[in-house]
């Protein structure tokens, strides 16, 4: 079967508190989107990338990536699982029902070719589909509104969930569709399959795929990718 990308673009990154969206960023001479693109686009077996950008982007046009035609551009939603929903919805009168999608956070630029390689293989006999992961290795607490530690939560079974997630194109789409016209609050793909009784898979990822939120973690993205380079 096919592999296809859909990379989520359209967020205003607050947390990030930059002038611009986050994903136009700096990043060793790229933008961290043309980073997290071309760690897709490199990949010998995805077939194109579908990249949701808000109407109100005014930093996409004129990139390096407009004239690539393995990049489908369309527009992003009010929330992340609305832009996923809208690329899903793109690749539905291009790719096969059955064809796998890999959604990819663009905020994600420090992705591996091996962590898409492991998602490919581990998912190859487990149709559900499945998600990198990290285990947590911190002790976890969960405290009130104020601060004050309510219990300590036991790791065991723990995870951080990242991207990429992938899943097959129409359950994909059918289960997010529903879940979000539920109302349930889906915060990943992983969730909404979840939601529509699937039991996706956790395959344990790098721990450089870090997603760019706060000012310091491009500081943190910068080192992961010198020594990437490094061949590190
Ligand atoms: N995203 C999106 N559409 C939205 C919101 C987010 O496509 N309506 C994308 C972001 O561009 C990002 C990814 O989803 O690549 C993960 O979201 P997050 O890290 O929360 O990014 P932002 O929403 O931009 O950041 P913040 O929450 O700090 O505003
Ligand atoms: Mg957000």
């Amino acid at each position: 079967s096919s592999y296809w990308a859909v990379v989520p673009a359209a967020g205003v990154g607050k947390r990030m508190e930059a002038d611009i969206p986050k994903q136009y960023l700096p990043l060793r001479g790229k933008t961290v989107i043309e980073h997290t693109l071309a760690r897709l686009l490199q990949h010998p077996r995805i077939q194109a990338v579908v990249v949701a950008v808000s109407s109100e982007d005014r930093w996409w046009s004129g990139r390096l990536f407009q004239d690539n035609e393995r990049i489908i551009r369309v527009a992003g939603g009010a929330e992340r699982c609305h832009s996923v929903c809208n690329g899903l919805e793109a690749l539905m009168s291009l790719a096969a029902t059955k064809d796998w999608i890999l959604v990819h956070d663009a905020a994600r630029p420090c992705l591996r070719k091996e962590d898409i390689d492991r998602l490919i293989e581990t998912l190859h006999d487990h149709p559900v589909g499945g998600l990198l992961a990290l285990p947590i290795s911190d002790t976890v607490k969960r405290a009130d509104a104020g601060g004050t530690v309510l219990e300590t939560v036991d790791r065991k079974g723990l995870w951080r969930a990242m991207t990429p997630q992938m899943f097959p194109l129409a359950k994909l789409y059918q289960s997010l569709r529903e879940a979000i016209a539920a109302g349930v609050q889906v915060t990943d793909e992983a969730s909404a399959m979840e939601w529509a009784g699937f039991s996706p898979r956790l395959i344990e990822g790098y721990s450089d795929n870090i997603k760019i939120t706060h000012p310091q973690d491009l500081a943190q993205a910068e080192v992961f990718l010198k020594r990437q380079e490094r061949g590190e």
